[in-house]
C-alpha cells in the first residue's frame, strides 16, 4: 500500500515509519520539522535500507499539502502532525487550535483532492478527561481539561462526521495511553527540544546526568504507593498498532476509536526503579506538590484493539526502560550530535 505520514519525522512517526517500511509499503513523509529533525529520517533509512519520499512542508499550507498528496496518491494517511504540550496549549490556545484542528481540515481537503478516503489519526487517552471508572474503555464519556485535549476531541468529531458523509471513508482514531521507550537499536528515540514535560524522558535525562534530580509530583494519591499510575506503552508496540490499523483501514469503512495501551498500570516510583535497574544508574528524586490537572490513575482496557486489529502490546516496563536508556546513553544530546 501507499502510506502518507504527516509528522513522520517525530517521535512516534519515525518509529511507525520504520515499521511500515519493514512491511514493504511505499511511504511519503510530510513534516515541517517544527518539533523534529531530518536526521531521524536518515537514521530510519539506514536501519531499513529502504528509500522513501520526503516532503518538507506545513500541513497548514493547503496547496502544498494537496500537491504532495495528489503526486503521491496514497491509499491511506497516518496523521501524526500536531502540537502536543499540554502546558503550552493553555498559554497559546489559538496556536493549538490552528495547528491541530485547522491543520486536520486542511489535510482532509487535500485528501479529498487526491481521492484518498482512509486516515489513521493520533488521538490520545486524554479525551477521557477525569476517569469515571477504570480501566478506560472506548465507551467512557469524553471530555477535555485543556486546549490540547479539546483539539483531539474536536478532530475526533470532525473525522466521525467526515466518515458519516462519505460512505467509502475510514477513520481509525488511535487513543494512545503513555508512549515511551525507543527502537531496540537505540538509533532512533524521543528527543524533546526543551525541558521534558513527560516522566520517562525526564528520568532518562536524570540518569544520563543532564539533569540533577526528578521531581515526583505528589505521593498522596489513592494508588498503591501514593504516586500517579499510568499505562505506559512501548513505542515499538505502538508503531505495530499503526501497521495493524493501516491493514484494518484498507478493509473497512466507517469511524472506529481504539485504545492503544497495555492494560497494566505503573506508578512513578515503579518507573524510577525499573529505570535504575535498566541503566545501572541511581535516579535521585524528591517528592514535590501535585501537578495541576493530574489524576491518580489512567489505565486502558485494550480488548477492542485485540478484537478489531489483532494487536496487543508485547513489551513490558523493563523493555521500555532498557530501550529508552540505550537511546539516551548512545545519544545524550538526541539528534543534535
Ligand atoms: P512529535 O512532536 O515528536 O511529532 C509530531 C511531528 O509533527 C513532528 O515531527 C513535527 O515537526 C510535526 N509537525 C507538527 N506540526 C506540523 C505542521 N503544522 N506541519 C507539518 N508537520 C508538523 O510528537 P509525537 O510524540 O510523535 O506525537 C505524534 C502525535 O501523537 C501528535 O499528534 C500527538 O498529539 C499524539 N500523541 C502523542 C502522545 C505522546 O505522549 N507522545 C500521546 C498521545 C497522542
Ligand atoms: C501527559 C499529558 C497528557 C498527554 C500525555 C502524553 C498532562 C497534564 N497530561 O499525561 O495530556 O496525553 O502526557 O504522554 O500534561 N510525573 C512526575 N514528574 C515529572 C513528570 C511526570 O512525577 O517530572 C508524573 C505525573 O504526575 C504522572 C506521571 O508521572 O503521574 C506521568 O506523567 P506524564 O509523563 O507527564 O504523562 P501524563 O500526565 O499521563
Amino acid at each position: 500500500m501507499r502510506v502518507f505520514l504527516t509528522g513522520g519525522a517525530g517521535y512516534i512517526g519515525s518509529h511507525t515509519l520504520l515499521e511500515v517500511l519493514s512491511e514493504a509499503h511505499e511511504v511519503c513523509v510530510y513534516d515541517d520539522y517544527s518539533n523534529s529533525s531530518p536526521h531521524a529520517l536518515t537514521r530510519v533509512e539506514q536501519l531499513t535500507n529502504r528509500k522513501f519520499d520526503v516532503v518538507q512542508g506545513d500541513i497548514l499550507d493547503q496547496s502544498g499539502l494537496a500537491a504532495a498528496l495528489v503526486t503521491f496518491k496514497p491509499d491511506v494517511v497516518v496523521h501524526f502532525a500536531g502540537k502536543k504540550a499540554v502546558g503550552e496549549s493553555v498559554e497559546k490556545p489559538l496556536m493549538y487550535y490552528e495547528n491541530n484542528v485547522v491543520g486536520t481540515l486542511s489535510l482532509l481537503r487535500a485528501m479529498e483532492a487526491a481521492d484518498c478516503n482512509r486516515i489513521v489519526f493520533s488521538s490520545s487517552a486524554t479525551v477521557y478527561g477525569t476517569p469515571q471508572y477504570l480501566p478506560l474503555d472506548e465507551n467512557h464519556p469524553l471530555s477535555a481539561t485543556n486546549p490540547y485535549g479539546q483539539t483531539k476531541l474536536m478532530v475526533e468529531h470532525i473525522l466521525r462526521d467526515w466518515c458519516g458523509a462519505r460512505p467509502a471513508a475510514t477513520a481509525v482514531l488511535l487513543r494512545y495511553f503513555n508512549p515511551v521507550g525507543a527502537h531496540d537499536s537505540g538509533i532512533i528515540g524521543e528527543d524533546p527540544n526543551d525541558i521534558p514535560n513527560n516522566l520517562m524522558p525526564f528520568v532518562s535525562q536524570v540518569a544520563v546526568g543532564r539533569r540533577e534530580k526528578l521531581q515526583v509530583f505528589g505521593n498522596d494519591y489513592d494508588t498503591p504507593d501514593g504516586t500517579g499510575v499510568r499505562d505506559y506503552i512501548h513505542v515499538v508496540d505502538l508503531a505495530k498498532a499503526h501497521a495493524a490499523a493501516i491493514s484494518f483501514a484498507s478493509a473497512h469503512t466507517g469511524c472506529e476509536a481504539i485504545n492503544v495501551g497495555t492494560g497494566r498500570g505503573s506508578s512513578v516510583l515503579d518507573v524510577v526503579r525499573a529505570f535504575e535497574a535498566a541503566s545501572g544508574r541511581v535516579v535521585p528524586y524528591e517528592v514535590v506538590q501535585r501537578r495541576a490537572g493530574d489524576v491518580a490513575t489512567y489505565c486502558a482496557l485494550p480488548e477492542k484493539a485485540r478484537n478489531l486489529l489483532g494487536w496487543q502490546a508485547k513489551r513490558d516496563l523493563a523493555d521500555m526502560c532498557a530501550s529508552a536508556w540505550k537511546w539516551q546513553s548512545q545519544n545524550p544530546d538526541g539528534y543534535k550530535d
